[in-house]
C-alpha cells in the first residue's frame, strides 16, 4: 500500500548511522587528528571491548568477513590440498573465503528449521569418498541462530577435523547461554553495513580463545610480519582500519539495545504469522537465543507472496535463491542437497532491524494476513 512507503524511506544502513550520527562523527574527527590511520589505539581498543563483549581472551581486527574466514583457515594451515565442508545454503561469501585459502570448498545440507549445517549431513560427507582431504568445517549460524553445535561438535570430534564458527549475521546469539564465536576453535565476524554490528564500510574479525592461533593471525592479516619488513609467513594485506574500528567501537555499545528492539520485532511478527496458513515463522531451537539479522519465513507460494508484498510497497528479500552447490563458481554440481534446494526456494526475508518502527512491522504483519485472507 503506497501510504506505508514513508515507513522505508530509510534503509538499514542509513537508519543506523543517523542513530549515532553525532557520536560517530566525533569518533571519526578523533581518528583523523590522531595521524594514526592503520592498526592503531582504535583497533586495539575495539579489539578488547568485542572480546569483552563475546567473552573471549583474543579478537583479531581484519579488513572482511571473507577475509576473517580465509586468514583464519591459512592460521590453522588448511589451504591448497585440504577440504573445508560448509552448508551448500549459506552466503556465496563463505565459499568464497574457503576457495581464497587454497582449500577446496565441500558443501553438506542444511536443517530444514534452522537452515543451519545438518550434523547427519556432516557426517555423510566425511564418510564419502568427497570426506578424503576433509580438515575443517566452518559452520554458519544463518540468519542470526545458532547451529546445532552439540551433534556438529561430536561429528567433528569422531572425525577429527575443526569446527570453525561463521557469525557474520549471528552478532549476540546465544547457544545454551554461550556466546556465537565462544563456540569453536575460532569465529568469523563480518561487520559490512548491513550486519548487527556494522561500520560505514568493510571490515571484519576473528575471535579465538587460542592464543598461539590469535598470534598467527595477527601476523597473517599484515604481510605475515613478525617485525617490519621481515615476514615470518606468506600472509595478507587485511588489517582493519582505525576509522572502523572507531565506529565499531560506539555501534557496540548500542549492540545489546539493538539485539532487544530486533527481538520484540520479531516477536511481533511471530504473534501475527501464528494463525497464517501461507507463511511459517523462523524456528528458534530450545536454548538458543536468535539475533534475526534476518527474519526469514517459509513460504510455498513464495512468488505471489513476494509480488504481493512488493505492491504494498514492503522491501522483502530472498537470501539466497542459489544453493551453492549448483553456483557455477563452485562447480556447478549435479548433486543433490534437498534442503538447501528447497529452502532457496521458499524463504522470504521481511524487513526487521532496530531502527524499524512497530507501525512499519504492523504494516507487514497487516498485508501479510491479507495475502493470507485472500488465499485461505
Ligand atoms: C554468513 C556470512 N559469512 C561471510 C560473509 C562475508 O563477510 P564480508 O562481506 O564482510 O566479507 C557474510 C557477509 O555477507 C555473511 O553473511
Amino acid at each position: 500500500m503506497s501510504s506505508s512507503s514513508n515507513l522505508w524511506s530509510l534503509p538499514y544502513p542509513l537508519a543506523d548511522h543517523r542513530a549515532h550520527e553525532a557520536e560517530l562523527a566525533g569518533a571519526l574527527r578523533r581518528v583523523c587528528a590522531s595521524g594514526s590511520y592503520i592498526l592503531g589505539a582504535e583497533v586495539q581498543a575495539f579489539e578488547t571491548e568485542f572480546a569483552d563483549f563475546l567473552g573471549v581472551s583474543h579478537v583479531v581486527g581484519v579488513a572482511s568477513g571473507t577475509d576473517a574466514i580465509e586468514v583464519t583457515l591459512r592460521a590453522l594451515k588448511i589451504g591448497a590440498g585440504s577440504k573445508v565442508v560448509l552448508p551448500s545454503f549459506a552466503p556465496s561469501a563463505v565459499a568464497s573465503g574457503v576457495a581464497r585459502s587454497g582449500a577446496e570448498p565441500v558443501f553438506a545440507d542444511v536443517e530444514p528449521g534452522t537452515f543451519t549445517l545438518c550434523a547427519r549431513s556432516l557426517d555423510a560427507v566425511l564418510r564419502s569418498p568427497q570426506g578424503h582431504g576433509v580438515k575443517a568445517a566452518v559452520v554458519v549460524h544463518l540468519y542470526g541462530h545458532p547451529a546445532d553445535w552439540e551433534n556438529l561438535r561430536q561429528v567433528a570430534l569422531e572425525h577429527g577435523i575443526e569446527l570453525l564458527e561463521d557469525c557474520a549475521q549471528a552478532h549476540g546469539a546465544t547457544w545454551h547461554g554461550r556466546m556465537a564465536g565462544t563456540l569453536g576453535r575460532a569465529a568469523a565476524f563480518s561487520f559490512y553495513p548491513t550486519k548487527n554490528l556494522a561500520a560505514l564500510g568493510d571490515a571484519g574479525a576473528v575471535a579465538t580463545n587460542d592464543g598461539e592461533l590469535a598470534e598467527r593471525l595477527r601476523l597473517i592479516r599484515q604481510y605475515g610480519w613478525k617485525q617490519r619488513y621481515v615476514s615470518e609467513y606468506s600472509g595478507v594485506n587485511s588489517r582493519l582500519d582505525e576509522l572502523q574500528a572507531a565506529v565499531l567501537r560506539v555501534k557496540l555499545r548500542a549492540l545489546k539495545g539493538g539485539l532487544q528492539q530486533r527481538r520484540r520485532l520479531a516477536a511481533e511478527y511471530d504473534a501475527s504469522l501464528e494463525s497464517s496458513c501461507v507463511a511459517t515463522a523462523p524456528v528458534v531451537r530450545r536454548g538458543c537465543e536468535h539475533a534475526y539479522h534476518q527474519y526469514v519465513v517459509r513460504t510455498e507460494r513464495r512468488d505471489a507472496l513476494m509480488q504481493h508484498l512488493r505492491r504494498e510497497q514492503i522491501p522483502v528479500a530472498v537470501h539466497y535463491p542459489v544453493p551453492l552447490h549448483q553456483q557455477r563458481a563452485f562447480g556447478g554440481s549435479l548433486m543433490s542437497l534437498q534442503e538447501s534446494e528447497r529452502a532457496a526456494a521458499s524463504v522470504i526475508s521481511l524487513p526487521l532491524h532496530p531502527c524499524l518502527s512497530a507501525s512499519a512491522v504492523a504494516a507487514v504483519c497487516d498485508a501479510m494476513e491479507r495475502f493470507d485472507h485472500a488465499s485461505c
